[in-house]
């Protein structure tokens, strides 16, 4: 059973989950965007923050993101309210960012800006109270960094989703976002790591089975650290997605099934 049903009338309490990993390409906005159609799917209210100043999230659902007049920066920086900048587009709410989210970090930290900004790792978990009571889950997609602004989305989540490819460097990128959320988290931090999804899987090859089960292996010795039984196979109809801007879940059945195991522990 879900924990947020559709059909209750108790105050609801979104569910904020960042899709997070410091190596770059692993499938992080892939996962989000067929996350959130999946959700729709199943009758979930949810949403999308893009903080990733690639803006690939508004590429992701056909929205140019240069033609965004204002963004997740400008609620950020505390000039617009979500609501200014709500998209909706195939059943999702957007919260989406462009380039100009590159200039976070000099803004926010900038001494001389100390007094408007005294908190600037958590400006992202106060634009989300704005618009947390409004959904089932809030996915939010993250650079593969970690500068200020993977730290203002790990702060601002109950939940981290790792994607991983089943290969060295990938899995290496694991443990660089494990301990990162490991240092937030002895800071205080309530953050559940939800699990690491392998992405990309070519299990016709040897290399992939041999490290997706080294994967598991590893991290059966660590019970707190789940790896997903469904895996994402590297497959061309993922891709298109965000190519032709149109997600659909019916294409992507694999994340349908990876919603549903997520829905099964979260
Ligand atoms: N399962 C898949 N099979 C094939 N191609 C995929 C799959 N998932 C994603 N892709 C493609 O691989 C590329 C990288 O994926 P994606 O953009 O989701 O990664 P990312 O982790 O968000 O990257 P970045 O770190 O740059 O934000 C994209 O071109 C995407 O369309
Ligand atoms: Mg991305």
């Amino acid at each position: 059973m879900a924990r947020h049903s559709k059909t209750t009338n108790i105050a609801k309490l979104a569910r904020i989950i960042a899709v997070a990993s410091q190596k770059g390409g692993v499938g992080k906005t892939a996962t989000v965007t067929n996350m959130a159609v999946g959700l729709v799917s199943l009758g979930y209210k949810t949403a999308i923050i893009d903080m990733d100043a690639q803006g690939h999230i508004a590429f992701s659902f056909g929205i140019k993101k240069h033609n965004l007049r204002k963004t997740i920066y400008d609620v950020l920086l505390g000039e617009a309210k979500m609501r200014d900048i709500k998209q909706s587009a195939f059943g999702v709410d957007l919260y989406l960012s462009n380039n100009s989210l590159s200039s976070f970090s000099s803004s926010v930290l900038a001494p001389a800006n100390n007094k408007q900004f005294p908190a600037p790792k958590y400006l992202l978990k106060n634009a989300v109270g704005q618009i947390k009571a409004q959904y089932d889950y809030i996915l939010i997609d993250t650079s593969p960094s970690n500068d200020i602004l993977t730290l203002n989305s790990l702060l601002a989540s109950t939940d981290i989703i790792i994607p991983a490819l089943p290969e060295g460097l990938s899995v290496d990128g694991i443990y660089d976002t494990l301990s990162l959320i490991k240092n937030i988290q002895q800071q205080g931090a309530k953050i559940n790591i939800l699990g690491i999804l392998p992405t990309m899987v070519q299990d016709h090859t040897n290399l992939h089975n041999v490290m997706l089960q080294d994967l598991r292996k590893r991290f059966a010795e660590t019970p707190d650290i789940k790896v997903f039984d469904t895996v994402i196979k590297r497959a061309i109809r993922h891709g298109l997605a965000q190519t032709q801007g149109e997600p659909d879940i019916s294409k992507a059945p694999e994340y349908l099934s990876f919603v549903k195991e997520v829905l099964s522990i979260a």
